[in-house]
């Protein structure tokens, strides 16, 4: 733990906007005039999230250079009573980096700390600051001989500390695990502007409780994330990329096991698409096409890689497709013959995401199942959608291998964008009534954000929300880490 926090002497606050720029000043004296904006036009793109459904008006956004700026800033924040808003990269998918329409909120960003700073061989670590850029980070690793395999369709633009803060996910979890997983030590200013540092990097550590899990997933409502320890792991010598057709979900689940045990720890990552993902990316994203000859209700982007380069993975792929496909299992596919033709397989399935929002109104579920019943929840959702409104479309993607399916539903063709948002709420009631049949979670990677936390109050075991509160108010009694977000409304 740092020292204890200490308040720089100033003038006393006056009440309410001049308050305001009491705090405006001090925090700008702390980060300097690049560390700090409040001019609209820079502003603006922090004040809307990657899917436009929150519109926030803050304060200032700040931008410490440094962890003892944070803790600056955090602390001149404490006195003020005034919230802070982290935020990372500004992909997230339910809006917990957006401030509220207060004009009150301070948004933190720590794109300014984006340093590596340190790789160590022999741990297989590196330490990195909560800034950096996930794909800076994996090309850093990568130069260094090692492989961070954290991978996301947004990791050109999202930082580690969100990554950290959401849990993120993403495509090589069957292998590697998420975010939590990944991370052997944080550094973290507490909402009382204390520092906690456990970079250690140790591997085996069992001293009472695993504090830096508590703000893993936390969504930036217990501290900031400013530092973390990575796990590395062997570069790859070799991988194999296929993309494969079936006819439906039975199909793809007695592939998945067919594979896992005949390609075992080489298999990263094993993702579902179905046909109107397709339809959508070769509609809205230039340079693409359709990677097989026919059309299939069902689709599965397959990698495996192994750090040995006599593997064999290519023959090990060849002998399973084969198989499959005289059991009838498998009905078509593509193994990629080269690094560009594995990269133009990946870009379908990453600009799935960017697809959708361009085809118009839809409403997303990041929600996880057994994976045995991925094929049952399908289905039986599918089915319960439709039957109060035929006309809507459902489209599934997702990591099989996780049992996380993106089960989103767009606007019928041709009809009014605000009438289908309008209808949006009931929607997600029906999806995750039917996750809670299934014994599911309603959020398996995006988290919960301002989105979602009326719905974790309503599937949440009771008592795990009052646990998760009473944590929230130990950590942050004020309230003032990114109120909002998880709870509806936390009581200090
Ligand atoms: P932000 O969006 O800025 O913030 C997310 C949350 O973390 C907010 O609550 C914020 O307050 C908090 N936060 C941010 N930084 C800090 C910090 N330093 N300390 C404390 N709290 C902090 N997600 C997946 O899990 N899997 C995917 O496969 C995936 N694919 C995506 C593909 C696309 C095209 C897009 C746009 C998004 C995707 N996402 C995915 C969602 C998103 O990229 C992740 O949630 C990511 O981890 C967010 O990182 P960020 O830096 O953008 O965080
Ligand atoms: C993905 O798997 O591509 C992401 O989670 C983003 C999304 O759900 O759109
Ligand atoms: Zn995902």
């Amino acid at each position: 733990m740092g020292d204890p926090p200490t308040l720089s002497d100033g003038p006393a606050d006056r009440p309410g906007e001049d308050a305001a720029d009491r705090l405006v000043e001090r925090l700008a004296a702390v980060v300097g005039p690049r560390g700090l904006v409040t001019d609209p036009d820079r502003l603006a793109p922090h004040c809307v999230d990657w899917r436009r459904l929150y519109q926030g008006h803050p304060l200032a956004l700040v931008r410490p250079a440094d962890v003892d700026q944070v803790a600056a800033v955090v602390r001149l924040c404490r006195a003020a009573g005034t919230a802070i808003v982290p935020q990372g990269g500004n992909t997230g998918m339910a809006g917990g980096a957006i401030p509220d329409e207060s004009g009150r909120q301070v948004i933190v960003n720590l794109a300014r700390m984006n340093r590596i700073r340190e790789i160590d061989a022999a741990g297989h670590t590196m330490t990195v600051e909560a800034g950096a850029i996930l794909s800076e980070i994996q090309d850093a690793a990568d130069a260094a001989g090692f492989l961070f395999p954290l991978s996301l369709g947004s990791q050109g633009s999202c930082q580690i500390g969100g990554n950290l803060a959401t849990n993120a996910g993403g495509n090589a979890v069957l292998r590697y695990g998420n975010a939590r997983d990944l991370a052997l030590g944080l550094e973290v200013v507490l909402a009382d502007g204390r520092i906690w540092r456990r970079l250690s990097g140790l591997r085996k550590d069992n001293t009472g409780y695993d504090l830096k899990h508590l703000f893993i997933g936390s969504e930036g409502t217990l501290g900031l994330i400013t530092a973390a320890v990575l796990k590395l792991f062997p570069r790859w010598a070799q991988t194999e990329t296929a993309l494969l057709a079936f006819d439906d979900i039975d199909a793809v689940l007695r592939f998945f096991i067919a594979a896992r045990r005949r390609t075992g720890d080489t298999l990263v990552a094993f993702e579902l698409i179905d046909r109107p993902c397709i339809d959508f990316v070769l509609t809205h994203i230039a340079g693409t096409s359709d990677p097989l000859d026919e059309a299939y209700p069902w689709y599965v982007l397959v990698q495996a890689a192994s750090s040995d380069p006599a593997a064999g993975l290519r023959e090990a792929l060849d002998s399973l497709l084969a198989d499959a496909m005289a059991d009838g299992t498998l009905v078509d596919g593509v193994l990629a013959a080269s690094e560009d033709q594995a990269r133009r397989l990946w870009f379908l399935r990453e600009s799935i995401t960017e697809s959708q929002r361009l085809q118009g109104a839809s409403v997303k579920h990041d929600i996880s199942v057994r994976i045995s019943r991925i094929g049952d929840f399908i289905a039986e959702a599918t089915r319960r959608v439709l039957e109060e409104e035929p006309g809507d479309r459902v489209v599934v993607f997702g990591h099989v291998g996780d049992g996380n399916l993106h089960f989103n539903v767009c606007q019928p063709p041709g009809t009014d964008p605000a009438a289908f948002l309008a209808r949006c709420p009931a929607i997600s009631r029906i999806v995750y009534e039917t996750v809670a049949d299934f014994a599911g979670s309603i959020s398996a990677e995006h988290g919960i954000g301002r989105l979602k936390r009326a719905d974790l109050a309503r599937h949440l075991p009771a008592g795990d929300l009052e646990l998760m509160l009473s944590l929230k108010r130990a950590l942050d009694p004020e309230g003032l880490m990114n109120p909002g977000v998880l709870f509806d409304d936390p009581e200090p």
